[in-house]
């Protein structure tokens, strides 16, 4: 009887209507919500997005929305942003679960010992981090805006960059800058096989190389190009060139396509046969998981105002400064 009753229940709670698209639509206009899409999400969910971009476009979008509610179709460090620029909103998240390795190989304690350690450092940290590693930075980036963030500190102020050391040292790179990384990484970005670019790139010679500077640097080496997913984007779109294999997440290919369908876009492979270059995280938001969110407004990000506000202050910083 329990047993029946419990399986009735789950199918009632989780009834989606079969034409999603509408029903989302409606509960858009109910709700006064907007939708916010990462180029990591599934092709669907970017579809019905009302503004898909990078980390840092979509941090700019959430601090200027007059919507009521924000339907976060990314990872959880991003629905957090978005509830910490805009604490009377309400800010949802289709899976609660959609984490991120990156910000998750940066534990707030190790970060703040890490911090005591090196005193006098100013702390920029990417935005893939926790509400608890934003409130213990100086300045928040994004890989949009990290070097010419940089550009702005004055060349005696030592620098502390975290968590991803890969993009960490990408801008000492561009910037001729030193400065002390915390050594986190994203697993997506870790995952392309340098050895199956090159077979790629020999295969096929009239393709160029385009990679998101969270890999690491024996495939960013093999780069014609290197931007965040919003500037990958706008390269493959201008560049004369037809054909490109593309070294992040392959969400951002959806777009691509969009724009410039005549072109050929070629994921860079894993090291393994796997889907591992598709991130984990960020492919747990399904359409039916947003249609849910939004007709239960369930789940919610929370977060205290204590740690919002110390957190808003480098954000702010950073929004500040990337004009
Ligand atoms: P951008 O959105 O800044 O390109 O970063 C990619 C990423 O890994 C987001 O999690
Ligand atoms: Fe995090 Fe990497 Fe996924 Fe981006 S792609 S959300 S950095 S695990």
């Amino acid at each position: 009887m329990f047993t029946t009753t419990f399986l009735q229940r789950r199918a009632t709670d989780t009834a989606v209507p079969d034409n999603l698209f509408a029903a989302i639509e409606d509960l858009k206009q109910k709700l006064n919500a907007v939708i916010l899409a990462h180029y990591y999400q599934n092709p669907d969910i970017q579809d019905i997005a009302d503004c898909i971009g990078d980390s840092l476009e979509l941090s700019r979008k959430a601090a200027t929305t007059d919507a009521d509610v924000i339907v976060f179709a990314g990872v959880h460090f991003m629905a957090e942003t978005a509830k910490i620029l805009n604490p009377e909103k309400q800010v949802l998240l289709p899976d609660i679960d959609a984490g991120c390795s990156l910000a998750d190989s940066c534990p707030p304690d190790a970060f703040a010992e890490f911090k005591a350690a090196h005193p006098n450092h100013l702390v920029i940290s990417y935005i893939n981090c926790s509400a608890a590693i934003k409130a213990m930075s100086d300045i928040i980036c994004t890989s949009s805006n990290a070097v010419k963030i940089v550009n702005q500190i004055p060349p005696d102020q030592p620098i502390i960059f975290g968590p991803d050391r890969n993009l960490g040292r990408y801008v000492m790179e561009q910037t001729g800058r030193e400065m002390v990384l915390w050594q986190g990484s994203c697993i997506v970005h870790e995952t392309f096989s340098e050895k199956k670019i090159v077979e790629l790139t020999i295969a096929h010679p009239d393709a160029e190389v385009i990679a998101h500077p969270e890999c690491e640097p024996p495939v960013l080496r093999h780069a014609n190009y290197i931007g965040s997913t919003s500037a990958l984007l706008k390269y493959t779109s201008q560049s004369p060139r037809e054909k490109f294999i593309v070294a992040t997440e392959p969400g951002i290919i959806h777009q691509m396509q969009k724009l410039a369908g005549h072109k050929q876009f070629i994921p860079a492979p894993p090291l393994n046969n796997c889907a591992c270059n598709e991130c984990p995280f960020m492919r747990l938001n399904t359409l039916e998981k947003l249609y849910l969110c939004m007709r239960d407004r369930t789940p919610e990000i929370t977060i205290s105002e204590d740690m919002r506000s110390a957190a808003e202050r480098p954000i702010q910083k950073m929004l500040a400064m990337s004009i």
